[in-house]
């Protein structure tokens, strides 16, 4: 190669190489450092209600006595996020997200999902523990499902809360193209409220790109090109005014399917966490100013009585796609729009009391205990993200057996993302963050973000024998090697299934 030639090559290495590390450095998603409010947005004061989702068609679920059974078809459909902007997305009944799954406590779920798509999909619950062959992992707990056929996901509901489900095959680019929804099971707690709204966010591209597998020439082109922040499908001035009256109350579901950690300012109201990752506080406080910061997976479900005013509920987060992200609730029985404030920090999961009907496992003596160091390298030209420096499939398995109480240390000692890890089939308690205890507190989870720098020690009982996941809810990370699961003594995978899957 000519000298020139080679100077050039080099120079083009390095501008690619800074370009990347600006984009990676902007990704520990944090919120907007000037703390101010933007009087000016994309929804004006202009609040109209409109229709809350595009549903092409909606299967009603069959109730016979004890059992509730949902069709869902997985499809190819366009959905408009914008105006003027129809995407193509892939859908479970036609829209993004898929049709609500809505079942009572007690219920038999039964679930017939048909894959019109063109290539395998699955259903993963997320968040909620199935018994093994029904938590939807390919490569795992069941084969992918392949075009044309029809699979029957079935178990029983026996714990009330918001969960959601997505597709488990080649997850980081299916749910990336929409093939998630809201599962929630209801108990007698709805009988109190006079609304509730699921709000499930998720980035998008106007372009219609879908996820990188991670390498740093994707992560370039396609994580900076989520160019619209959605809820429920809808970005900017498309998102519908959710409708509310003095003195209603109000519950919001606030559902994480995207890749980016989102921090919500509920427009100064005073409300209440109500739930966390589905599991109810009971005692909750009442909260004001303070973001909610949700990473993906996650979820927070609010309550508030209705204010005599109409106010936003605003994504923060530091991007400028955020701006896109602007829920109007719309007050009908008052004119007033409600003064806005500027929030004054994030509502700290370790620091305020968060107690649930769950025993604490603080002083259960511990059966096995693991350590996750999560951080990222390069292989090739490839970025990879490590769980000790190794990825998926040569990362040792968490190996318990039934009834060991699990302790499991994760320290992200990536200085540049956030890891959101999720266990599959279990609830954890956080126990403490960066060596301090958490006192007073009983919150279990199933996600949990985790920020560069922190480290977080969890426990859980091994009630549910099988092998479980446990990765990133990046999915992007995931792909690209964070991933393990927890493997109980004396379970085998099945032998028909398929193990390449799990990588796809
Ligand atoms: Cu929601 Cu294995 O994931
Ligand atoms: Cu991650």
């Amino acid at each position: 190669m000519k000298h020139s030639a080679k100077l050039l090559l080099i120079l083009f290495v390095i501008f690619i190489l800074s370009a990347c590390s600006m984009q990676m450095m902007n990704h520990s998603s944090q919120p907007q450092q000037n703390n101010q409010i933007e009087t000016k947005d994309v929804t004006k004061n202009q609040i109209n209600t409109s229709d809350q989702t595009d549903q092409k068609f909606y299967n009603k679920p069959v109730v016979a006595g004890e059992k509730i059974s949902y069709e869902i078809i997985a499809q190819k459909s366009t959905q408009e996020v914008v105006k003027g902007k129809s995407l193509n997305f892939y859908t479970y009944n036609g829209s993004v997200p898929g049709q609500e799954i809505r079942v009572n406590v007690g219920q038999q779920v039964e679930i017939n999902l048909k894959n019109e798509l063109s290539e395998p999909i699955t259903i993963h619950w997320h968040g909620y523990p199935v018994p093994i062959d029904m938590d939807g992992v390919a490569g795992v707990t069941q084969n992918g499902i392949e075009p044309g056929e029809t699979f029957r996901y079935s178990f029983k509901a026996t714990i009330p809360g918001t969960y959601w489900y997505h597709s488990h095959f080649n997850s980081a680019e299916q749910v990336d193209q929409g093939l998630y929804g809201a599962f929630i099971v209801e108990d007698e707690e709805q009988f109190k409220l006079d609304r509730d709204y699921t709000l499930i966010l998720d980035e998008m591209n106007s372009k219609g790109k879908v996820g990188s597998k991670g390498n740093m020439m994707g992560m370039m082109m396609d994580v900076s090109n989520y160019d619209l922040f959605a809820v429920n499908g809808k970005s900017a001035e498309s998102i519908p005014a959710y409708e509310i009256e003095t003195g209603e109350n109000v519950r919001l579901r606030f559902i994480n399917a995207g890749y980016m950690t989102h921090y919500m300012h509920l427009g100064s109201i005073q409300y209440k966490v109500v739930a966390i990752d589905g599991q109810s506080i009971t005692d909750p406080t009442i909260v004001q100013n303070q973001l909610l910061a949700i990473g993906p997976g996650e979820r927070y479900d609010i309550e508030f009585t209705a204010p005599d005013g109409s106010f936003f509920v605003r994504d923060m987060l530091n991007d400028p796609a955020a701006k896109n992200l602007v829920i109007p609730l719309k007050n009908s029985t008052s004119k007033q729009m409600l003064a806005e404030e500027a929030f004054d920090g994030i509502f700290s999961l370790t620091e305020t009391r968060l107690v649930t009907n769950y025993p604490s496992l603080e002083s259960e003596t511990i059966d096995k205990e693991y350590k996750m160091v999560l951080s990222h390298g390069m292989k090739g030209m490839g970025m990879v993200y490590t769980i000790n420096g190794k990825t998926y499939p040569d990362i040792d398995p968490l190996d318990v057996k039934k009834g060991d109480v699990v302790k499991v240390i994760l320290e992200n000692r990536d200085p540049m993302f956030d890891h959101p890890m999720h266990l599959h089939g279990h609830f954890f308690q956080v126990l403490s963050k960066n060596d301090k205890p958490i006192k007073d507190s009983t919150i279990f989870k199933d996600t949990l973000l985790i920020k560069p720098g922190e480290k977080y020690e969890v426990s859980f009982i091994a009630n549910n024998p099988g092998a479980w996941m446990f990765h990133c809810h990046d999915l992007n990370h995931a792909s690209a090697g964070m991933m393990t699961s927890v493997h109980y003594e004396g379970y085998t995978i099945p032998s028909h299934i398929d193990p390449t899957q799990a990588i796809e």
